[in-house]
């Protein structure tokens, strides 16, 4: 049997390739679970500071599994509980960044959209076609994408199906960077050097705080980061940062 998900390790940047080239890396139950048991696995690793997914130049993914989903029963598809698989990505602690060319549609987009920077290729498409489907986005879609470009228009891509082009979804604010068709997991892996050149807890703490702006208001973020921030004190990371800087050389961060 294929391996659904291919991973690999450069330095300090873990790398999940989704790999069903033949349905378009559509999100079936056995790459999913996959995709989880890989990304906990770098989570707990600690060469590792930064993960990317990434897709195939012509699909990062079309979509949950529309083979899976067809006859399933309103019993079977709440018993699969989906939204647990969604909410251990989404408690990744380390920084991700999604590599996407292609389509990235339904699921494949929600899925990009549980990453903390999307890296795009020119060629690439974003949408939550699901309403041609007769149902609507089920991992996160309304919230996530709303959160990402607004009201007016999530509503209108949630509508109508549509997808939007790489540079619409940059100009909406969905996407970090766009690039060449030929570029783009290059420039994501360039992207993750550099971020997992930074102290591994202050990453993570900056992740923390960053997701915490879609739970709270702005007083109990300012204070949920002013604890994190004082927290910081306590690492050895912290120490060496601010010393380095003294005394004009390139810091060497443990993770501690
Ligand atoms: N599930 C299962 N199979 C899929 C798939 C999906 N989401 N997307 C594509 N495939 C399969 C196709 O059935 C086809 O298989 P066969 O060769 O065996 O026929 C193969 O991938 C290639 O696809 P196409 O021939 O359709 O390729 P295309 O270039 O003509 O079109 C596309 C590409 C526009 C992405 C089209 O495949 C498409 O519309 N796919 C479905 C997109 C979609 O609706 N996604 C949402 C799914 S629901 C969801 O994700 C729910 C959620 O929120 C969690």
């Amino acid at each position: 049997m294929q391996d659904t998900i291919l991973t690999n390790k450069e330095g300090h940047v873990g790398v999940c390739t989704l790999n069903r080239p033949e349905v378009l890396n559509a999100l079936n139950i056995e790459l999913m679970d996959t995709l989880i048991e890989r990304l906990e696995g770098f989570d707990a690793d600690p060469d590792i500071r930064v993960i990317v997914i990434a897709g195939s130049e012509k699909a990062f993914a079309a979509g949950a599994d529309i083979g899976e989903m067809a006859n399933a029963s309103l019993v079977e598809i709440s018993e699969r509980n989906n939204l647990a698989r969604w909410k251990r990505i989404a408690s990744v602690g380390k920084p991700i960044i999604a590599a996407v060319s292609g389509f990235a549609l339904g699921g494949g987009c929600e899925l990009a959209m549980h990453c903390d920077m999307i890296v795009a290729s020119e060629s690439a498409q974003f949408g939550q076609p699901e309403i041609k489907l007769g149902v609507i986005p089920g991992a996160g879609g309304t919230q996530r994408l709303t959160r990402a470009v607004g009201k007016f228009r999530a509503m209108e891509i949630i509508m109508t199906g549509r997808f939007m082009t790489a540079g619409e979804a940059f100009d909406a604010g969905l996407v970090t960077r766009v690039v060449s068709k030929e570029q783009f997991f290059e420039e994501a892996m360039q992207l993750a050097r550099e971020i997992a050149k930074m102290p591994p807890l202050a990453l993570k703490a900056a992740k923390e705080a960053i997701l915490a702006v879609a739970n709270t208001t702005l007083s109990m973020g300012l204070e949920y980061e002013r604890r994190l921030f004082y927290s910081l004190f306590a690492t050895e990371d912290q120490k060496e940062g601010m010393k380095a800087f003294q005394e004009k050389r390139k810091p060497e961060f443990k993770g501690k």
